[in-house]
Parts: structure tokens; sequence; C-alpha cells
């Protein structure tokens, strides 16, 4: 199956038709998205602060990390989840638009910087904490432009 059929199959669906018959699915979706959204913000910015000594500055990196990854996998899945339901309609117009595309490339980027930083806090007490703090910073500000392209992709379509 193509990606061309993928698209077309998505945007004929049950669920793409569901999406489209009242404007309230749309804003309860995209109200979903932004909790998704808040999650995944919320927590890479706890995370980065902790780093910088900022925020439970008193427990280890290692309980700290993990916690916010866990809160982080459900925001990206709500997020992922409800993106996808929201784009069905115009997943084609959507592929076609560079915001979107880039948006997706820097979820993408987000999610593989995001996979390293669980690693580098295991070794934290080995002394790499220094790029600990980089990666937290990279990693947020990808998320935060994620959600840059995503209100940008809303007012520019
Ligand atoms: C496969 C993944 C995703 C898809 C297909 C997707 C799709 C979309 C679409 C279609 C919109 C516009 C909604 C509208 O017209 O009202 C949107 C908006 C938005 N997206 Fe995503 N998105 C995805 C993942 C994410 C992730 C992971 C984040 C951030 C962590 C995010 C953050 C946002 C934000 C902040 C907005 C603007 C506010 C809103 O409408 O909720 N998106 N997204």
């Amino acid at each position: 199956m193509s990606l061309d059929d993928l698209v077309t199959a998505l945007e004929q669906s049950h669920l793409a038709a569901w999406v489209s018959s009242s404007p309230l699915i749309l804003g309860a979706l995209s109200g979903f998205h932004l909790i998704g959204f808040t999650l995944v913000v919320g927590t890479a910015l706890v995370s980065g602060l902790h780093m910088m000594g900022v925020a439970f500055a008193d427990r280890p990196s290692r309980e700290v990390i993990a916690i916010a990854v866990r809160v982080m996998v459900a925001g990206i899945a709500l997020s992922v989840l409800t993106g996808i339901v929201q784009v069905s309609p115009r997943a084609g117009a959507a592929l076609a638009n560079w915001i979107f595309v880039a948006k997706m490339t820097l979820l993408a980027g987000a999610i593989a910087a995001q996979v390293v930083v669980p690693r580098f806090a295991a070794r934290a007490d080995a002394g790499t904490v220094f790029e600990l703090r980089v990666w937290s910073v990279v990693t947020t500000i990808l998320w935060l432009a994620v959600g840059v392209m995503g209100a940008a992709f809303i007012l520019l379509e």
C-alpha cells in the first residue's frame, strides 16, 4: 500500500466522516490534542529545570526523569492519536503543506532526541550531567517547535 493509497483510505474512512460531521468533535479533539501538548512540554520543562538544579534538586535524576518520561509518553500518545484523527478528513492537503511536514519532521526529531535523555540520566552519576542539561534544552526546544508548527498550521493553512 503506497502513501497515496493510505491517505485516500484515511480521507474516505468512517473516522474522517465522523470528524467532519460536527465542529464540536473537532473542537473536542483539539482540546485533547492541547492537553497532550501540555503534558509533553510540561514534563520536558520539569526535567530540564531539574537538570539545571531548580526543580526537585534533592531527588536523583534517574527517578525524576523516569516519572517525567512516563507522563510524556502519555502526552505524546494522546497528541499523536488526536492529531491523526483531526487530520483524517484532510490528510492529503496536510501532507502537501510545508508547515505540517515541518511539524512531522520536528516531531520525529523530538521523539528521537527524547529517547536519548533517559540513557544520559542512567549515566548521570558518572559525570554526564552537562550532556544531560544540553539535551534537556534541545528536547524542550524541539517540543515547543512542534507546538508552534501545530498552531501555525491552523493559522496559515
Ligand atoms: C502524528 C502526529 C500529529 C498530527 C497528525 C497532528 C495534527 C494536527 C492538526 C491537524 C492540527 C490542527 C488542528 C485544527 O485544525 O484545529 C494540530 C494542531 C496542533 N498540534 Fe498537532 N499533530 C500531531 C502531533 C502533535 C504533537 C506531538 C504535538 C505537541 C506535543 C502537537 C501540537 C499541536 C498544537 C499545539 C496544535 C495547535 C492547537 C490545537 O489545535 O490543538 N501535535 N495538530
